[in-house]
């Protein structure tokens, strides 16, 4: 199939290119003219494992361009999937979208079928769907459909590879399943919906994903008061398969190009409704607070917060990325520098991005580097060489044995017994 994807951001690179992976000509188009120019010479501007390769190894099928027109001139399915970045109000911006949809519209040559792919508010596909029509003056019948991503940074290519459910949205059957046809080689569950409920399922999905996680948090700000350990309370409650064990994980809170802005978008669809969305506040509020209660277990261990020197593991908003939007280290740095602390931070990737906001912190080469005379390691994100490395040496390294487990990576029994004083989320 000619397939067009417009956008190459997370969503539209890794779509553009798992697409090619399927068979498919896939032309993707950025306005980004030096991004085009170095995905045409197969430099991938994120980190994500396996991109690179799979890029290499589709390049017959994929073509790069700045050209909408010459993007969509031989496609049959053109896929959207440009930035919704939110406004300060939390609503999602759609410039980008409805400034494809006018070129899509004024480049039309005949039937295509437009998937919008970014996560939108309900209604953006009739929205799509009339700029077109006004832009192509009606020369060309279209179809528009909703077909939301679900991929995760950091397991993005597997993730498309192996869903567990396609949802495609559109008014007419047909269109549907001529997109359809493209994700069954993947041997998946493909709900047809109406446009609406499809671009409503991504929202209502992430959202969810965020309330278990603001949810296992106020649970293990419970579990502290009590007595209780949120891992194991976690475990308890995940066998049962109605609740699931998945996204049970206490700690600092999430972050992200699409948690937050992804509630705060269905809060603001809400809103303008008339609806005031109870539950999506708390899970926008828990995940505020715990990023504070990160903060007020470090001057507990310290006593008093002012100019100490913190070691930082893990500045990604999670592993397996370089990705820092919304990552909860900006906050907490940025709390620990208004203190006056200095900092030690080490990454395996995503420290270059930190950087460029704090030039005051050191950004060391290593785990070790970064506990060098410290008075409390903090770990941020749960990259697996954190779990891995040789607590003794990171102790030596140490002003003051302490860490602050904002992740729940280290088991506490094992961590005391080797002299540390612990700290982590829940399981006091
Ligand atoms: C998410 C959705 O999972 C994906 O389906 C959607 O397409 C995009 O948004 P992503 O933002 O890449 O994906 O990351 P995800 O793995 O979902 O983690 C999001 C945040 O939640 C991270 O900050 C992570 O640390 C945090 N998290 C996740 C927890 O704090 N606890 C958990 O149990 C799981």
């Amino acid at each position: 199939m000619q397939i067009c994807v417009i956008g190459t951001g997370y969503v539209g690179l890794v779509t553009g290119v798992c697409m090619a992976d399927l068979g498919n000509n896939v032309t993707c188009v950025d306005i980004d003219k030096a991004k085009i120019d170095g995905l045409k010479k197969g430099v991938v501007p994120i980190y994500e494992p396996g991109l690179k390769d799979l890029l290499k190894r589709n390049k017959k099928r994929l073509k790069f361009t700045t050209s909408i027109k010459d993007g969509i001139s031989k496609a049959a399915i053109v896929f959207i999937a440009v930035g919704t970045p939110p406004t300060k109000t939390g609503e999602a911006d759609l410039t980008y979208i409805k400034s494809v949809a006018k070129t899509i519209g004024k480049n039309m040559n005949g039937y295509k079928i437009i998937v919008d792919k970014s996560t939108v508010p309900v209604g953006v596909g009739d929205l799509v769907e009339s700029i077109i029509e006004d832009n192509s003056k009606g020369k060309y019948d279209f179809d528009v459909a909703s077909c939301p991503e679900f991929l995760r940074e950091g397991s993005a290519i597997y993730d498309f590879m192996n869903p567990d459910r396609v949802v495609i949205g559109a008014k007419r059957k047909e269109a549907a399943q001529k997109i359809a046809e493209i994700f069954k080689p993947l041997n998946t569950k493909i709900i047809i919906s109406d446009i609406r409920s499809a671009e409503l399922i991504k929202h209502a999905s992430n959202t969810f994903l965020a309330m278990k996680i603001s949810f296992i948090n106020e649970i293990a700000n419970i579990c502290e008061r009590v007595g209780a350990d949120v891992e194991v309370v976690a475990n308890g409650m995940g066998l049962d398969k109605r609740i699931g064990k998945l996204f049970l994980n206490a700690g600092a809170g999430f972050g992200g190009s699409c948690f937050p802005k992804d509630v705060e978008a269905l809060r603001s669809m809400a809103r303008n409704e008339d609806y005031e969305p109870l539950i999506l506040n708390a899970v926008m509020d828990v995940n505020k607070q715990q990023r504070k209660i990160v903060i007020n277990k470090i001057k507990q261990m310290l006593g008093t917060i002012e100019g100490r020197q913190i070691g930082i593991l893990g500045l990604a908003f999670k592993p397996n990325t370089d990705d820092i939007r919304e990552a909860v280290s900006v906050d907490i740095i940025r709390a620990l520098l208004d203190k006056g602390c200095r900092i030690k931070a080490f990454d395996p990737v995503a420290a270059k991005r930190v950087k460029k906001i704090f030039s005051q912190v050191q950004y060391v080469k290593d785990e070790y580097a970064a506990a060098e005379n410290a008075e409390c390691l903090v770990v941020l994100t749960e990259w697996n060489e954190f779990k891995e490395m040789d607590l003794k040496k990171i102790k030596k390294a140490m002003k003051k044995p302490g860490i602050v487990d904002a992740r729940n990576i280290y088991d506490p029994k094992k961590i005391k017994k080797l002299g540390f004083e612990y700290a982590g989320i829940g399981r006091n």
